[in-house]
């Protein structure tokens, strides 16, 4: 049983997420560089920085989708090693949202969220689509269950997503540029729903330059360059004072 009596202590403690001295190489190319980081459960951490740098890498390595190579991840208190039970248990802690949404085309936003729970979660299938339903109404697309994914905007095929990841209860959510593929009018409806998360308590790691939603919900911003953290601060310092030039010059070039 991975569930140990000594995890389920850990995974109440503060500490959400821990990366220590963490390193990624693609072959000889140097990704991720050094990284430490400790997010505390309910925090919200917003990151940003130049295309290229490594945020997807490093977001990507805190549910395994990639895999880091020196240092040491540890997420509600299970280590990311090579025991599948332990990648197993981390996964099912963390929802993962994609900015290019990545649901199922063939079939409907109700059975793309029911999916998980009836296969993974071995719910019936009544009880799934109540708890389907119950998150789609969360993020304001209850009536669009029984169309197919296509058929809906962008704003809406990602609050699907969402609401997907949100059936499976994670207790950590990671987003990877949500709305960096969508129109400006479909923007707002997908950070309020983000909004709403925070509000409500739900740790998370963001990706994005969406500054006015960074300044509204983030504990901590933290600045990447080059696959190292640069910087980090609360958002006000973070925006009226930052300290290295290489922050400077990329705020300069988004704000
Ligand atoms: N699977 C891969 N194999 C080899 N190189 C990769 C792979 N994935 C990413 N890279 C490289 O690693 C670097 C970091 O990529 P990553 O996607 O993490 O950057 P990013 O900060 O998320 O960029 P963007 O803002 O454009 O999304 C880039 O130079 C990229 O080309
Ligand atoms: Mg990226």
């Amino acid at each position: 049983m991975v569930n140990t009596s000594e995890q389920q202590e850990n995974q109440k403690s503060a500490v959400a997420i821990k990366l220590e001295g963490v390193h990624k190489w693609y072959g000889a190319f140097h990704v991720l560089k050094n990284i430490n980081l400790t997010v505390q459960r309910s925090e919200r951490i917003i990151i940003c920085g130049p295309s290229g740098c490594g945020k997807s890498t490093l977001i990507r390595c805190i549910n395994r989708l990639e895999k880091h190579q020196r240092g040491m991840i540890r997420v509600d208190g299970t280590e990311l090693d090579d025991d599948i039970k332990h990648i197993e248990q981390v996964r099912r802690n963390i929802g993962m949202v994609f900015q290019q949404f990545n649901l199922f085309p063939h079939l409907t936003v109700l059975e793309n969220c029911c999916l998980a729970l009836i296969w993974v979660l071995k719910k019936p299938r009544k009880e799934a689509e109540a708890i389907a339903l119950n998150y789609l109404e969360r993020v304001k697309v209850v009536d669009q269950a029984f169309k197919y994914p296509g058929h809906l905007s962008g704003g809406q095929q990602q609050r699907v997503a969402i609401a997907r990841s949100l059936c499976m209860n994670p207790s950590i959510m990671l987003f990877d540029e949500p709305t960096s593929a969508l129109d400006p009018e479909m923007i707002k409806e997908v950070l309020d729903v983000m909004v709403d998360l925070a509000q409500d308590g739900m740790t998370m790691i963001c990706v994005t330059h969406e500054m006015g939603f960074a300044r509204t919900v983030a504990d901590r911003v933290l600045f990447m360059d080059s696959g190292e953290i640069i910087e980090e601060n609360d958002p006000e310092n973070f925006f009226s004072n930052p300290q290295s030039e290489r922050t400077k010059l990329f705020l300069g070039q988004i704000l």
